[in-house]
């Protein structure tokens, strides 16, 4: 049916290719759908997930047996992105990657009673720690969230490199915070404390926004899970939570560290991650040296 559509010049999104790994494709049956092959496995799975009527199917998987009427059901939009011809980058591509949340735990309250210029220049400094320990661990800095970050590693790497590039962006970032503390204590009343969290996973990572505002970043369960780990450790008042699955690919020891299995609505299976209350601790496991400045 996506082949039908592009032939006779239609706008389809296909935003995975056509092999089945998204929805943007799917089509509803207006009439013809009676004696049409059956949705295999695959196509059932993903139909299944986004609780799809049953006269819905994917467009790149339905090869009908006779005369068919459909239509779309999401536009393609005003950009054609999503076509064939367009970079992998724009269409979305599904990899491994390693994925850093950061955020300042507690930064509301610590603003609350500060000129918001003083809080802008805070806020700068606290970026260009993170943007400078992101990029000396080699890597793409995704985007500045209110007080949070998005780094993601392995774009350009094996997703092992990434995990250890992940590591090591995280215990630079503390490792500079630390230094702002020391740095503009003063101006504190009481030192900024991170939140970061760190995960491994499939994601489909694709050139997302409109005009000048579009950027390369990811989405998937994995970069869902990673977001929890980092809620997780604001709620715990841990400075790093580390999936299980990141943390077997590094050389860190975690074995001094919480331990704990978490479930998470929309994810069919657990997360073990491991909780690091003072991330300071996993300095000089031979990842990044340690400074001076705690
Ligand atoms: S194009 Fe992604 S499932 Fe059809």
């Amino acid at each position: 049916m996506l082949e039908a559509s592009r032939s006779a010049g239609i706008p389809h999104p296909s935003v995975c290719g056509g092999r089945g790994r998204c929805s943007t494709c799917r089509i509803r049956v207006l009439h013809g759908l009676d004696g049409q092959p059956e949705p295999a496995p695959y196509e059932r799975a993903t139909l299944a997930r986004i609780k799809a009527s049953g006269d819905v199917r994917l467009a790149c998987q339905f090869r009908p047996l006779h005369d068919i009427s459909v239509v779309p059901v999401l536009s393609a939009g005003r950009t054609r992105i999503s076509e064939p011809g367009s970079s992998r980058a724009a269409r979305g591509q599904e990899r491994e990657i390693a994925v850093l949340f950061c955020d300042l735990r507690g930064f509301t309250s610590l603003t609350e009673r500060r000129l918001p210029f003083d809080t802008v220049f805070i806020l700068n400094r606290y970026f260009e720690v993170v943007g400078h320990a992101v990029e000396e661990a080699g890597v793409h800095l995704d985007k500045f969230i209110g007080d949070g970050a998005l780094a993601l590693f392995g774009l350009s790497a094996s997703p092992d490199l990434g995990c250890r590039q992940a590591v090591e962006a995280a215990l630079r970032i503390r490792q500079g915070v630390a230094d702002l503390n020391k740095a503009y204590g003063s101006e504190l009343e009481r030192p900024l404390q991170l939140a970061m969290s760190l995960h491994v996973g499939p994601a489909v990572v694709s050139e997302m926004g409109y005009g000048q505002a579009t950027s390369l970043t990811a989405v998937g369960d994995t970069l869902n899970a990673a977001s929890r780990l980092e809620d997780l450790a604001k709620e715990l008042d841990a400075e790093l939570v580390i999936s299980d699955d990141l943390a077997r690919r590094t050389v860190l020891d975690l074995n001094a560290h919480e331990r704990r299995t978490i479930t998470m609505r929309g994810l069919t299976a657990p997360v073990d991650a491991w909780v690091v209350r003072d991330a300071w601790t996993l300095m000089g496991q031979g990842i990044v040296s340690e400074g001076s400045e705690k």
